[in-house]
């Protein structure tokens, strides 16, 4: 997820920009870049790695670039290191080496998104002579654009809407033409996208919040449709170049929501984000009916000379790890340890043969998560990092990669990243599973298919949240909260409650249901709150008779299972339903209605949901 904003009219054009970018530095703050032109000139490029502050320094504050029409961009890197040369603006031609200085190129642009099929566009460029400066997408969508532009020598917006018959993936594109001085050229899929207008002047940016400061009117424009902008004006165009009607909405909302997306908090948004994180994330490795590790460096070989993994990793990411112990098992038949990484890193692992290490992180710069990469590597062992943010430490020094795409989490209580980590280790057990000949095709494509649904599944279990409100309104004050479960259960059960502790500040245990009755059952007692995580269809009655225990002794009971299972109702007092997904993957739809008991708990306990006490987004201390 990155920002990109825009600006053609009667002030200088770069503070303005800049200005919007710094309003949007919670979508992406790895790079940033501007290109800003005078007239007829060449527009002028400045990137900068790191975060805004630098070329806000870079630039003084915009005045180094003169000129009233202008692009920028600040980055979250998907495809990419965080780099100068990777940094946006890209631009048609061939880059300078730092990347910044006048333009010769006919196109120059940023973008926000994915393009999925970048590769295949790379080499059909490189075969009409096209060179490529940096690793980015979006420099392949930039050439693109002028490829078409200069072949058919057509206008800006046919070759942009040739572009977008071309290309497979999300975008919110800005572009200015050589050509076509103090105008701007934008396109939109998937990425969100707003123009706004105000009298002589022409914004467009990621998000409300980067032109708030200027004006409330603006554009929504819609997927797979272009626009012209010029000082006070927007025009509209459909894939056939017709120009089309968009609508003028005025902004209510104030500053501070707009930059939550209309949301009270990061963590809901983030929360409502998960279906996205999880598409974006699959479709990264799943293609043409394959999984597709190849990004990461693991070979078939590998894969298949692999005979027993370690899972190490801390907090949520551990979760991510119990659960994916469960599905690795199960499909692959290998051994999997999951370790705690502040014990692993103290431990002289004794791994077996043909072992393989994966290390979970969302920051990747989590210090006991580091420290245990450098011991298996110290080892001599492999090492596979599942990562979200490009370009970390983690991501660095692990032998191979695999990048989630959840975008940046602002909220310190992890929920998309997750859901997005979730989702790419159990595509690692579907590949894994086919490499050791574990699986027919029949049932390769099966799984593939029950992942792919995954994000509709999720998008239908937040549809709970008016019901899950209220019941989290009325057990806010609870001392303690129980959740129990088997099996893979029993690894939800343990997202569930961390959630619940970081952000409520209620005592909360995940506990596996058959082990209450060794000596923790002693705790239940009239009115203790007991959560009864209920997905694997043949654990579901043994789990039920555990709450029916707790019950006698006044528990009350919340039932969490997928549509059908109606006997939980029997017992419990509060039912919530799920999606009926592949038992393996009952995990993505489950743990969202225990985020939004814990988010809601927390609201309605009027506490700090987004930074929550003594917590740190990234714990890069032991
Ligand atoms: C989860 O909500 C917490 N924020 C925390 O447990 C987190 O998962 C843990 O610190 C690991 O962080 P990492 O994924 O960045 O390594």
């Amino acid at each position: 997820m990155c920002g990109i904003v825009g600006y053609t009219g009667k002030q200088p054009a770069a503070p303005i920009l800049l200005e919007g970018l710094s309003k949007l530095e919670y979508r992406g703050y790895d790079s940033a870049g501007l290109a800003v032109r005078s007239g007829d000139a060449l527009a002028e490029v400045v990137k900068a790695t790191g975060k805004l502050k630098n070329l806000i320094e870079m630039t003084d504050g915009g005045k180094t670039l003169p000129g009233l029409c202008g692009i920028g961009h600040t980055r979250w890197a998907t495809h990419g290191e965080p780099s100068r040369a990777n940094a946006h603006p890209h631009v048609s031609g061939n880059a300078t080496g730092s990347g910044s200085g006048p333009v010769e190129s006919d196109v120059v642009g940023v973008h926000n998104g994915i393009i999925e099929n970048y590769e295949e566009l790379r080499q059909k460029l490189l075969h009409n002579g096209y060179r490529f400066y940096s690793g980015t997408d979006t420099e392949v969508v930039i050439k693109l654009v002028d490829y078409y532009y200069k072949k058919y020598k057509i206008g800006p917006i046919d070759a942009i809407n040739r572009m977008m018959v071309r290309v497979r993936g999300s975008y919110a594109l800005a572009l200015m033409f050589k050509d076509y001085p103090g105008e701007l050229y934008c396109a939109r899929k998937d990425s969100p996208l707003i123009i706004g207008v105000a009298d002589g002047e022409t914004f467009l940016a990621s998000d409300v919040p980067a032109i708030l400061k200027y004006t409330r009117e603006v554009y929504y424009i819609d997927n797979l449709q272009s626009a012209r902008l010029c000082p006070g004006e927007a025009h509209f165009f459909d894939l056939n170049g017709d120009e089309v009607a968009v609508p003028l909405t005025t902004i209510t909302w104030n500053a501070e929501a707009a930059e939550k997306g209309g949301y009270e908090h990061f963590m809901i948004k983030e929360i409502h984000e998960q279906p996205r994180a999880v598409k974006d994330t699959l479709n990264s490795i799943i293609k043409d009916g394959r999984i597709d590790l190849s990004a990461s460096g693991m070979t078939t070989d590998l894969l298949q000379s692999v005979k027993n993994l370690c899972i190490v990793a801390c907090g949520s990411a551990w979760h991510v790890g119990m659960a994916a112990q469960y599905v690795i098992e199960d499909l692959c038949g290998l051994p999997v340890r999951v370790e705690l990484a502040s014990e692993f890193r103290y431990r002289k692992p004794v791994l077996g043969e043909n072992s393989l290490v994966v290390v979970i992180s969302q920051s990747g710069e989590t210090a006991d998560s580091l420290a245990a990469l450098r011991e298996a590597k110290s080892a001599g062992i492999p090492t596979l990092a599942v990562i979200n943010v490009v370009g970390s430490t983690i991501a660095r020094e692990a032998d191979h990669v695999l990048y989630t795409l959840a975008g940046p989490e602002i909220a310190v209580a992890t929920t998309k990243a997750y859901s997005a980590q979730l989702v790419m280790l159990y595509a690692l057990a579907v590949e894994l599973a086919e490499t050791h000949g574990k699986l027919d095709e029949e049932s390769y494509r099966f799984y593939q298919d029950a992942l792919l649904k995954l994000p509709e599944q999720m998008e239908r279990a937040l549809e709970n949240k008016e019901r899950i409100q209220w019941f989290a309104a009325k057990h806010a004050n609870a001392r303690d909260i129980f959740f129990i479960g088997r099996g893979l259960d029993y690894a939800i059960c343990l997202e569930g409650s961390l959630k619940m502790k970081e952000i409520s500040y209620i005592h909360s245990e995940a506990y596996a249901a058959g082990e209450l009755k060794h000596g923790t059952i002693s705790l239940i007692e009239n009115g203790t709150l007991v959560i009864g995580v209920l997905t694997q269809k043949a654990l579901i009655e043994k789990t039920v008779s555990n709450m029916a225990e707790c019950k006698a002794r006044g528990a009350y009971l919340m039932g969490l299972t997928g549509y059908g299972n109606y006997n939980v109702e029997e017992t419990a007092n509060f039912t919530v339903y799920v999606p009926n997904t592949d038992p393996h993957f009952y995990g993505s739809v489950a743990i969202i209605p225990l985020q939004l008991l814990a988010y809601y708990t927390s609201v309605s306990k009027g506490l700090d949901v987004d930074k929550p006490r003594n917590l740190a987004k990234s714990v890069t201390v032991e």
